[in-house]
């Protein structure tokens, strides 16, 4: 009994202790100065179940406050927005966009995308078959077929 109290109390004094650890400049949100155009219904798509990755409007969870998980958290949506942000989409150059398109298609189609740790506490962020359509239509219209 008195070993597992002693255990208790180690354990609490570190879960107090770690929240003293920085965490970066992250939980915040950069503007939002070029933010992804077209089809609202694609946009809402992404904004459902991207956003909050790839994106400077991320509305983080109280638990995104909270060490450990806010190191999980932050490290997710700092490593989503260097590689593909929908706040900077409008400045891209048009090759990229047409990349960027495909890769989305891709990565939704694999099921890498929304992360699956996402998925396992936003069931709304899962994309549904017809989601995955629209997308597909949004990819080809920014990929025409060349001759
Ligand atoms: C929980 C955070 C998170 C969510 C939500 C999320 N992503 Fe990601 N995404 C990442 C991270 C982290 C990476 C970089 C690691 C990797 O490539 O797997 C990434 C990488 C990508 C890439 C590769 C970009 C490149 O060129 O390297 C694409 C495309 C992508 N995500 C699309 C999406 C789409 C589309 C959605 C929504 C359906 C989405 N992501 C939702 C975190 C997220």
């Amino acid at each position: 009994m008195r070993f597992a109290k002693l255990v208790l109390t180690v354990l609490l004094v570190l879960i107090v202790a770690v929240q003293f650890v920085p965490r970066g400049t992250l939980p915040g949100n950069p503007p939002a100065t070029a933010t992804i155009g077209g089809p609202p219904e694609v946009v809402a798509i992404l904004r459902q179940s991207c956003f909050d990755c790839h994106s400077n409007e991320t509305r983080w969870p109280f638990y995104s406050y909270v060490a450990p998980m806010s190191w999980l958290v932050v490290a997710d949506v700092a490593g989503g927005r260097s590689r593909l942000n929908f706040s900077e989409w409008e400045d891209l150059r048009v090759g990229f966009r047409k990349r960027f398109a495909r890769k989305v298609v891709e990565r939704v189609e694999a099921g890498e995308m929304p992360l699956w740790q996402y998925r396992a506490v936003h069931w709304g962020a899962r994309l549904s078959p017809q989601q995955l359509t629209t997308l597909r239509g949004w990819r080809d219209e920014l990929n025409p077929p060349t001759e």
